[in-house]
């Protein structure tokens, strides 16, 4: 994939924003966030970014494993140094972002689901995941803040651990057909740049109602959550200003803030 990448890149360099010039491939890595959080530690720039073929360490949200066999997926972190204004809102911009590079990438049809796993309806309300975006943010030793976006698209179909199997998918698996990881990184790359530019710009309100716009497998959804140590049932109504899930349950409509909802 190395020279595929390269060239892509090169050739797109106009569209990757902030990131041309400074992507860094590797055949195999532990843990793309974690080599970024590295050149965040030591004062690396806004902008850099890790593309590998595989990881031996892949991490998800909630202290789970990736599933990142060589070839497989798209295995993507990148480091920027955002304002504390920007913050609340950047998992969910990168969520807009990763769903509009698959679709413009490859033409599959995406939906997001609360609040940045990218998924594709296979049958009545059956949801399928294809991909995930770990963000993290933290303060280095010289006290500089920095946020670290790592994105996961399962592209080529592949073994996922036993707990997320029955409800992930991967591109190709989708489309029936071959998909070109190198035009999926790049599109990533200028999505992910220009959803960031747009927060920036004090575009909150714009990125909020792109989120909701692709959120069918979201909004209206029965779900069930965790709050006070039990598993909680509503029906997902509406993201606020801040990003929270906003939740219609028996004792009325509950934020939630963080953690994982589930389909019913
Ligand atoms: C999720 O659980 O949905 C988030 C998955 C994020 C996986 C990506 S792959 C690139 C980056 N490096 C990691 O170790 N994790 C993220």
């Amino acid at each position: 994939m190395s020279d595929d990448i390269i060239t892509a890149l090169t050739a797109n360099e106009n569209r990757l924003g902030m990131f041309a010039g400074r992507v860094r491939w590797y055949e195999e890595v532990g843990s793309t966030n974690d080599l970024v959080q590295s050149w965040a530690d030591t004062g690396g720039e806004e902008g850099l970014a890790a593309v590998a073929d595989a990881q031996t360490n892949g991490r998800g949200r909630l202290g789970r494993r990736w599933s990142s066999p060589p070839g497989a997926g798209i295995y993507l972190s990148v480091l920027l140094r955002p304002s504390r204004s920007v913050l609340p809102l950047l998992t969910l911009a990168a969520g807009v972002a990763v769903a509009d590079a698959i679709q413009s990438a490859t033409g599959l049809a995406v939906a997001l689901k609360w609040p940045n796993d990218v998924c594709v309806e296979t049958g009545t309300s059956r949801w399928l995941k294809l991909a995930g975006i770990l963000a993290e943010a933290g303060t280095a030793s010289s006290g500089a803040n920095y946020a670290i976006v790592g994105m996961g698209i399962n592209v080529r179909t592949a073994i996922y651990a036993p707990d997320v199997a029955p409800r992930a998918t991967s591109v190709e698996a989708e489309l029936g057909r071959v998909v070109d990881r190198s035009m999926l990184v790049v599109e990533c790359l200028a999505a992910l740049s220009s959803r960031y530019e747009q927060l920036k710009g004090y575009g909150e309100a714009g990125i909020l109602s792109e989120w909701r716009r692709r959120a069918s497998a979201t909004l209206g959804r029965s779900i069930e959550f965790d709050a006070d140590g039990r598993a909680r049932r509503g029906v997902a109504q509406g993201i606020d200003e801040s990003g929270a899930l906003l939740v219609r349950t028996t004792d009325g409509v509950r934020r939630i803030f963080s953690g994982e909802v589930r389909w019913l």
